[in-house]
């Protein structure tokens, strides 16, 4: 220790970094052990934490130990293989390690001059990105298109939404803005209409057919109806893999109209976009090259930490026109030359830091086809768990899972499958959350963790079916 310094010194900082990786790698050994959903009450890790903040520096073990004794109780085991609420966040071995290099560079690159890797790795993988997943070639940024990496889903709608209104505007298209998306699509473009300011009023829900996908025919009437109103149609947001029941909307069918009546198609592929790294699955996303931007999150099911969302423009000059302002203190002979990508100019914020490396080392870990093994057998399990919710005649599968997301019921009451949705998850062996489909309450089954495997899902299944037969 430096008696003139507070700081680690870097000899500390490698024995504590080992302790830290040791603390992680013995979690995952030990991360059954731990009931899934946290049993803490409100206010009572709070209420271990001491009211006033050090003096004095403490002892790192000391700090250590009290990830066990005060963090733990209040952790949610999102990385145990019982996981199965909302959808993943998931976290893998390279990208956590990636992570924990990127923190260690500790560069932000809101430029391409404060680090040059940082920008061109980043672009040079969402072009990887685009042929991994059979995207449009015009997303590519050696096209008219590029891709950067948000912090999530929920800020890519709202960069596509805010370049879609700038876009609209600068055509001279006045009057009261729509946008379009069906009524299953996820929160965060009613969100996202809210913060671009566009007026809650603006955002039509369109029906949904018996899959619960949005109907192009509704889509349709609806773009003619507001014109004759005197309204002015200008977005319109597909989902591949909605939240609450995974359905795809049919972008072949969404695209022409969107073409015809000149409106921005956004892609909100979240979670589902990571099965279209396998050919065989790459049928949800017939219909894309008609989008102008489209997103998916390699934090749910491609294995990157939180956060890391993949966004592409077809147009990169409308979202750059829409987001760029430069000032004086920003100014360099780089941006200047025009022979390099600022990715301040695609999002809201200015700082950013290197998240691409996370994703580097994953898809360096894994290769392509790792990637897909996973994929196929998460589907693959979803696939045979949905079999037998068919063949049980005490339950009832609410739709055909597309891919990886299992949506069932108990026959039965609301009461009843809160019940039993309640007693799973106070079981400690797994975590599953609800959603409302056709106004009823439905459990859904979230299978695409980075430690779940077949065995998990069978074991979670015979408990499901035991608790089901004290219900009934
Ligand atoms: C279809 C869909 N879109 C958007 C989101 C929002 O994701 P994010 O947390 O990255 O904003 C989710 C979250 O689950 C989602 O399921």
């Amino acid at each position: 220790m430096d008696p003139n310094s507070a700081h680690m010194t870097p000899d500390e900082f490698r024995r504590r970094g080992r302790q830290v990786v040791d603390w992680i790698a013995d979690y995952y050994e030990r991360i059954e052990r731990f009931p899934v959903l946290s049993r803490a009450k409100p206010g009572e890790i709070r209420a271990m934490l001491p009211p006033d903040p050090p003096e004095t520096g403490e002892e790192f073990d000391t700090v250590l130990a009290d990830l066990d004794r005060v963090i733990l109780p209040g952790i949610t085991h999102w990385q145990a293989p019982g996981f199965f609420a909302y959808f993943p966040a998931n976290a893998s071995g390279p990208s956590i390690l990636g992570e924990l290099l990127s923190a260690g560079l500790g560069v932000q690159g809101m430029l391409w001059s404060t680090s040059p890797a940082c920008t061109e790795l980043e672009t040079h993988l969402m072009d990887w990105l685009v042929g991994m997943l059979g995207l449009p070639e015009r997303f590519r940024s050696d096209r008219s298109g590029g891709g950067v990496i948000q912090d999530t889903a929920s800020s890519a709608a709202l960069c596509a939404l805010h370049t879609a209104r700038e876009g609209a505007r600068a055509a001279g298209r006045d009057g009261p803005l729509v946008a379009y998306a069906s009524t299953q699509a996820h929160s965060s473009i009613e969100k996202g209409i809210r913060i671009a300011g566009i007026g809650e009023e603006s955002l039509r829900l369109v029906e949904v057919d018996d899959r619960l996908a949005l109907r192009a025919d509704a889509l349709a009437e609806a773009v003619a109806e507001d014109r004759r109103a005197g309204r002015v149609p200008f977005f319109v947001c597909a989902t591949v893999g909605t939240t609450s029941s995974h359905a795809i909307d049919p972008l072949a069918a969404i695209g022409p109209i969107c073409r015809r009546e000149d409106l921005w198609l956004h892609v909100d592929a979240a979670m589902a976009g990571t099965a279209a790294l396998c050919p065989e699955l790459r049928w949800i996303l017939e219909g894309c090259e008609h989008a102008d931007s489209f997103c998916f999150n390699p934090h749910k099911w491609m294995f990157t930490n939180f956060d890391c969302d993949c966004f592409w423009v077809a147009d990169r000059k409308s979202l750059i026109d829409a987001l760029s302002i430069l000032p004086e203190y920003l100014r360099n002979k780089a941006t200047e030359s025009g022979a390099v990508i600022d990715y301040r100019d695609w999002h809201v914020p200015l700082g950013r830091r290197f998240r691409a490396l996370k994703l580097w080392f994953v898809i360096r870990h894994y290769g392509v086809e790792g990637l897909r093994r996973e994929v196929r057998e998460n589907v693959r399990i979803a696939q045979e768990l949905a079999g037998k919710i068919e063949e049980d005649p005490r339950f009832e599968l609410v739709v055909p899972p597309p891919l990886n997301l299992v949506c069932f019921r108990l026959i039965g009451d609301d009461a009843a499958n809160q019940r039993l949705l309640d007693t799973l998850n106070e079981s400690g062996e797994m975590f599953l959350t609800a959603t409302r489909l056709d106004d009823r309450l439905v459990l859904r089954m979230s299978i695409g963790g980075t430690n779940t495997r077949a065995v998990h899902v069978e074991r979670a299944w015979e408990r499901i079916v035991a608790e089901a037969a004290k219900i009934a």
